[in-house]
């Protein structure tokens, strides 16, 4: 999960690592007030996670608290790469007199961490690697010695930063290692991180990216999550802790093993062709060991989305064998009701496959066709969900 500017400087702020005051805001009228309380000269930034703020207008000064207000007026509602702005967030304005780049970061390929720092900050890094490769340092950490007074220097010194500044730097090294560890981040970035005329080492801008799968771990966090960007059926099938996610077709796909389901998205698509575009409706993992009222879950989230015509349930049964996703699918139906309206193609294969198609064949459920391979499953799934969009249901 990806943090605001503003959410990503309350971490910094917890662990030591020096940031400015700030105000987050909704309104222009509130940024002006938010102006005033601060005194001075202010900066509203917009608050929208994405990078180039600065560079699309998303990054002002206002010398005065009504131009704070003009100048929120203006940011507020901007569409920066496709990212809407809702809110601003009100700072001081800081007397920069250098810019320097400062992160930690998960180096999946390595299995370690990597800090990265650069005396050229405040502008793209990656343009600074490209232009300049010898002016990003990169510093292996290994996770399980972590980065102590010794390790920072090292990293301050690899960057090559001024004798002036590089004790107060090692300091933020290490402290902004306490973010990245204590919160279970995969990314924490300062960029620009700057030395302010009265030689102060502030972080000015905060990117902080929090590993989703230590997110038990952070009970305190759960207001942190932006429900807002999330779709409402994405959010439902979250809180039932399923692997789901939106798509924009008609027909909903069901099935254990996320490259079976990639795979089924595709034969759908491609099948789909012959129907006029009909497209997959969703992705859907319901996994291995999936029981009854994980297929209920998965049913009743798919059967609820308005875009879907048809339901695609393509299982093959390994560890929990065919008979038993059949008999979840007989139940799953069973505690749907008369909320599963819709078409249902279902495929098995595998693991006792003979009784699976039986138990389905038995129940006999005027909305179940049993398909027995993939592509005429999908076949048939993409001509049922064409058939109802032509009904216009
Ligand atoms: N409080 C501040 N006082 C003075 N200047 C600031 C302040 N905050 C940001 N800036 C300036 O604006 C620039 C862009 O801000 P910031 O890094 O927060 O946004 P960004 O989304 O990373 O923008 P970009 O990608 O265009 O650099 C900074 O490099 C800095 O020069
Ligand atoms: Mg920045």
């Amino acid at each position: 999960m990806d943090l605001y500017e503003y959410q990503a400087k309350d971490l910094f702020h917890a662990h030591g690592v020096p940031v400015l005051p700030g105000r987050v805001v909704t309104t222009s009228t509130q940024a002006r007030a938010a102006a005033a309380e601060l005194g001075g000269t202010v900066v509203v930034k917009a608050q929208v996670k994405t990078g180039g703020r600065g560079k699309a207008g998303g990054v002002q000064l206002a010398a005065t608290p009504e131009r704070a207000q003009r100048t929120a007026a203006a940011i507020l509602g901007m569409d920066i790469r496709g990212h809407t702005v809702h809110r601003v967030l009100v700072t001081p304005a800081c007397d920069i007199v250098a810019e320097y780049y400062l992160s930690f970061l998960l180096d999946r390929t390595h299995r370690r961490f990597l800090a990265m720092a650069s005396v050229q900050g405040g502008m793209d890094i990656e343009e600074v690697a490209a232009r300049t490769p010898g002016a990003l340092a990169k510093v292996p950490v290994d996770p399980i010695s972590g980065v102590d007074a010794a390790k920072a220097t090292e990293i301050v010194q690899a960057a090559a930063f001024p004798a002036e500044v590089a004790p107060a730097v090692a300091e933020v090294v290490r402290k902004l290692w306490e973010v990245f560890r204590a919160e279970d981040a995969t990314l924490v970035e300062v960029n620009p991180l700057v030395r302010d005329s009265q030689g102060s080492i502030i972080a000015l801008d905060a990117k902080v990216t929090l590993d989703d799968s230590a997110r038990f771990r952070h009970p305190e966090r759960a207001e942190l999550a932006d429900s807002a960007g999330l779709n409402p059926l994405e959010a439902r099938a979250r809180a039932r802790h399923l692997n789901y996610v939106k798509l924009d077709g008609q027909v909903g796909i069901i099935g254990n093993g996320a490259g079976l389901v990639m795979s089924t998205l595709d034969v759908v698509a491609r099948a789909g062709r012959a129907y006029g575009g009909i497209r997959p409706a969703n992705f859907l993992d319901i996994g291995g060991g999936a029981d009854a009222q994980v297929m209920a879950d998965g049913l009743d989230i798919i059967l609820g989305d308005p875009d879907v015509h048809s339901v695609f349930v393509n299982v093959f049964g390994g560890i929990t064998a065919c008979d038993q996703v059949a008999t979840g699918i007989v139940q799953a139906l069973g505690i749907l009701g008369d909320a599963a309206a819709k078409p249902l193609v279902v495929r098995l294969d595998g693991n006792n496959v003979t009784e699976g198609r039986r138990i389905l064949a038995q129940a006999a459920h005027p909305l179940v066709t049993m398909v027995d391979t993939m592509d005429a499953a999908a076949d048939k799934a993409a001509e049922l969900a064409a058939l109802t969009c032509a009904k216009g249901a």
